[in-house]
């Protein structure tokens, strides 16, 4: 049968049976070329009475033991992995470039084959005199892990399946290309053809690969998401350029819980572990001030503290500004309307700015509270007391959700020297020693009780 010819748009990945200058989808010129159909699909014809061979089908249970783990003793990463490297998997390390990815890579390669671990790191963006530079400015050139700097993954993989190493890093997938698709390496069906000859790779040999994916703003290099749904774990190194704080982050892990956190410091000598990120992040804070307030959150299985700002100012424009950084816009305005709404207090005419202190990004509703806090003692003039933590999910109604794990926020809170916690009412009572809990059922109570009007 013919293979069916096939279309892709690089920017926004539409697919077309044609080429054509310009993407219906996105409308992106010039961005369209040819890709190899990973399989030609389903054809027209049903399968009809022809009789296939039977396929063998097994239990659930199993006497089987779970997978074996390696750890390579940097808590922070092998608590993001899921308690460790799991024989075979296929990951994903996503981030912007320059943020550190190849320098969190090679330290863990070297900490992975100090272990006992045979690692290979394969690099298509530097030479490998270059990888030994880096090396040996964080101080591992002695680790046993062998370099190769190659793109071509025809000839990588036929190295690999004579070297059997046991853990492969490739950086980055976005350099690699096959010599059977015929488009620019970066391209959509490039990277996507790539990842998906190392997943199989590494569920055939046994073998752990990493594989670096840069964020990309333009279309003309594909991004990691194309390749998210076919790896086993998927992880994202985030962090505000000017701050020397770095996060990992699982979004997706099918070996262990998503949403788990991994906090690093970049410094002159690579990356090194915060295992206490809440003293960290709360490190910077000064005396109490008006529009700061501290929010006990959770990320993944561990509870951390992250101070709040919030700056309201006159607005000098006809559409004041609502600036977020380290949080959603979306939920901002959220909070803001909720505000004006249910407790008539207007931020009409007022500039209002946000930021989570630490180059830390938030995502859990239970920082609602904290928010309309930071805003109102901004709105205000007036500071909170410095030695309360604040958490609790804000509804449209104006209500107060409780937030998951209250126990674990406020012993957090309590082992960093708070004395004090807001947090809403409902779920099961928790008393902690040390931390006197003010319980509130909805935001007008909060502002009554915190800033005499309501
Ligand atoms: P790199 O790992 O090359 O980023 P990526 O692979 O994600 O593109 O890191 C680049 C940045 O890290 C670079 O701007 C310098 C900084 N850096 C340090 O501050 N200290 C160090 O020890 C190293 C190796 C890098
Ligand atoms: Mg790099």
């Amino acid at each position: 049968m013919a293979k069916s010819k096939s279309f892709s748009c690089s920017a926004c990945n539409a697919s077309f049976s044609k080429w054509s200058g310009r993407c219906e989808g996105c409308g992106e010129w010039n961005s369209i070329s040819q890709t190899a159909a990973l399989s030609t699909g389903p054809g027209k014809k049903s399968l009809g009475n022809t009789r296939g061979n039977t396929i063998v089908l097994s239990d659930l249970a199993t006497k089987d033991t779970p997978p074996p783990r390696t750890l390579c003793g940097v808590g922070e990463l092998d608590r993001v992995l899921g308690g460790g490297l799991v024989a075979g998997s296929a990951i994903l390390v996503g981030g912007d470039p320059g943020i550190g990815k190849s320098t969190l890579l090679l330290q863990a390669a070297a900490q992975f084959a100090h272990s006992g671990v045979k690692t290979i790191y394969v690099s298509g963006e530097e030479a490998t005199a270059q990888v030994r530079m880096r090396a040996q400015r964080l101080g591992l050139a002695q680790a046993p892990v062998k370099l190769a700097a190659e793109t071509n993954l025809r000839d990588i993989l036929t190295t690999l399946e004579a070297e059997k190493p046991q853990l492969v890093i490739i950086d980055s997938i976005q350099t690699m290309w096959i010599d059977t698709v015929d488009s620019a390496p970066g391209s959509v069906s490039q990277v996507r053809s790539a990842a998906h000859e190392l997943t199989s790779f590494a569920k055939r040999n046994n073998v752990s690969i990493v594989m670096v994916g840069h964020v990309t703003k333009d279309g003309q290099i594909a991004g990691p998401r194309v390749v998210e749904h076919m790896v086993d774990t998927v992880l994202y190194f985030e962090g505000e350029r000017g701050h020397q704080f770095r996060i990992l982050r699982a979004v997706k892990n099918r070996f262990g819980p998503a949403d788990e956190i991994g906090v690093f410091e970049m410094t002159g000598r690579g990356l090194s572990e915060v295992t206490n990120p809440s003293a960290l992040f709360l490190s910077e804070r000064g005396e109490p001030s008006p529009g700061s307030v501290v929010f006990a959150g959770i990320e993944g299985t561990r509870p951390v503290l992250v101070e709040m700002q919030a700056l309201v100012a006159p607005s000098p424009h006809s559409q004041p500004r609502r600036t977020v950084v380290g949080w959603d816009g979306g939920r901002l305005a959220m909070i803001l309307a909720v505000l004006e709404a249910r407790c008539g207090i207007p931020f009409a005419g007022l500039d209002v700015y946000l930021n989570v202190a630490g180059g830390m990004k938030i995502s859990e509703p239970a920082a609602d509270l904290a928010v309309a806090a930071a805003l109102l003692s901004a709105r205000e003039d007036t500071a909170l007391p410095a030695d309360t933590a604040i958490f609790g999910e804000i509804s449209l109604s104006g209500a107060l959700r409780p937030a998951p794990q209250t126990e674990n926020r406020l012993k957090e809170a309590q082992k960093l020297g708070f004395t004090a916690a807001i947090a809403p009412s409902g779920g099961k009572s928790v008393s902690i020693k040390g931390i006197g809990l003010r319980r509130v059922t909805d935001l007008t109570g909060f502002v009554g009780d915190f800033f005499g009007a309501g």
